[in-house]
């Protein structure tokens, strides 16, 4: 650990992956500085919230984490108080004006820039930083969370408008990690041991549309699945996961990428959001559900074996029940292996928010219940089809509830315990499957010749 020349810090991250490797990223500035990390957050010298405002009840949580540190800063003025993320870009001065104890309050694409903000800071200065910011190659070292999995940015920001969503405005416009830089960052992840990655972008598809670069042929000449093949050729990653993937980007070309490259695997993270083509209209997302069912025809006909998951929204403003049972119908017919679901919540500057057909929260509830039910079910039935077969585990960690069983993942992400019985972190493990649960399996270690692909 590095020495402490200024105390110790606390990183609380909300959100998604993207805030996750955020947040490794600056706790990484943090200890270059001479930060180290503490065990406790009521005694950090350093607080950060890496929020979120996806939905009303993310951001409602920071705030009241944010209470009891700025009583904390009255009765110690030494505290650093940060807000990062993105309720920080959404709500910029106010945030400052709402809770005047903070010090630094940095939108996501200023996490690289940290140790110059704390530097403006401890010259005595309340900081805001949310002005679009062209996003600098990261320099330091993340510190990572884990020592096997590692996630990478490939793109940020994110140039679609669907009429319900807060990320292009506080993650602002796409920016693509020029390929030499993300390869860059692989080999020195397989070289610390790292052995699966996952690559990430709020639209992945979208990589490389704003590199310069076109091929003789007239094609872009960096595409996502480019990047895959560059990428495939580290010594040392075994597993090469990506998301999210956006149905109206999705190719076929993509699907056969991943099914010859042997470390891709197979698990598919394809949003659908609706199964109504009205709504989905009204949600701008530029697709239909049945090019949404053609996606999922070409999987399973091109990588039979694949895992494929979906976020989904139910009660979007002027969702019928007909609409709703329109999504429910999807959900059963195609049989998700993981859906992530939610109830619509409107959010600050985005066009739905606006709309007079809102519908009432307690019928978003009983939508939310009902689908959550039927998507238990199917995942359920997808999880069947592992009984019995031999899958190969990669070994992340101990069981919490049971210290004698390893935890990992099948390549298509299916949680996986079985009993130690001399196995360790790190180790890819073909482990039979005896026992199936709807989002997890249980199984026993097999020799490796029972693992037939
Ligand atoms: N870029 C990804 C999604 C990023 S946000 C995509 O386009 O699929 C993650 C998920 O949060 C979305 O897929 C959506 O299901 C959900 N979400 C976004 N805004 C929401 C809102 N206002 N209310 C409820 N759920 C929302
Ligand atoms: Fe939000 Fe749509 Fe962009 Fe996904 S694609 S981040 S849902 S605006
Ligand atoms: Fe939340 Fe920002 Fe991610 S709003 S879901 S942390 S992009």
């Amino acid at each position: 650990m590095a020495q402490s020349t200024r105390g110790t810090y606390w990183i609380t991250t909300f959100g998604c992956q993207m805030n996750k490797a955020d947040s490794e990223r600056m706790a990484g500035i943090l200890e270059l500085m001479g930060y180290a990390q503490g065990s406790a957050e009521d005694q950090a010298d350093l607080v950060l919230y890496n929020t979120c405002t996806i939905r009303d009840n993310a951001e409602q949580k920071v705030y009241s984490y944010l209470g009891r540190q700025a009583q904390r800063k009255r009765e110690n003025p030494q505290l650093t108080l940060v807000v990062a993320g993105c309720v920080a870009q959404q709500e910029g001065a106010s945030l400052l004006r709402r809770v005047p104890e903070l010090d630094l309050v940095m939108g996501p694409q200023h996490a690289n820039r940290l140790e110059s903000l704390l530097t403006q800071v401890e010259s005595g200065q309340q900081v805001l930083a949310i002005d679009e910011h062209q996003i600098l190659e990261d320099i330091t070292t993340p510190r990572r969370e884990s020592g096997l999995c590692a996630w990478v940015n490939v793109i940020y920001g994110c140039n679609e408008r669907c009429t319900y969503c807060v990320v292009p405005a506080v993650r602002g416009k796409e920016q693509s990690r020029l390929p030499g830089a993300i390869r860059l960052e692989i080999e020195g992840l397989a070289a610390q041991g790292f052995k699966e990655i996952t690559l990430l972008g709020q639209n992945i598809d979208a990589y490389g549309r704003d590199l310069p670069g076109i091929s003789s042929e007239g094609r872009r000449q960096h595409t996502f699945t480019d990047l895959l093949q560059q990428i495939h050729e580290v010594e040392g990653i075994e597993r090469i996961r990506f998301a999210t993937s956006h149905p109206r980007y999705f190719t076929e070309r993509l699907i056969r990428a991943c099914a010859s490259l042997p470390k891709v695997c197979e698990h598919f993270h394809v949003p659908f959001q609706s199964g109504d083509d009205e709504l989905l209209k009204a949600m701008a997302r530029g697709y239909t559900a049945d090019r949404y069912r053609r996606i999922v025809a070409q999987i399973r006909q091109l990588m039979p074996e694949a895992a494929i998951s979906a976020d989904a929204i139910v009660g979007f403003p002027g969702e019928t029940d007909a609409q709703f049972r329109r999504t429910l119908a999807l959900v059963e017919e195609v049989g998700f292996d993981l859906l992530n679901t939610a109830a619509y919540s409107p959010r600050p500057h985005t066009p739905a928010a606006d709309w007079p057909n809102q519908v009432e929260e307690a019928v978003k509830v009983e939508r939310l219940q009902e689908l959550n039910a039927l998507v238990e079910q199917t995942a359920r039935q997808r999880s069947g089809r592992y009984l019995g077969r031999t899958e190969e585990v990669l070994v992340e960690g101990v069981n919490r509830k049971d210290p004698g069983q390893l935890m990992g993942r099948t390549r298509s992400n299916r949680l996986t315990f079985f009993p130690a019985e001399g196995h360790g972190v790190g180790d890819t493990v073909p482990v039979r499957i005896e026992a199936i649960r709807a989002f997890s399996l249980t199984g026993r270690a097999v020799p490796r010749a029972a693992l037939v692909r």
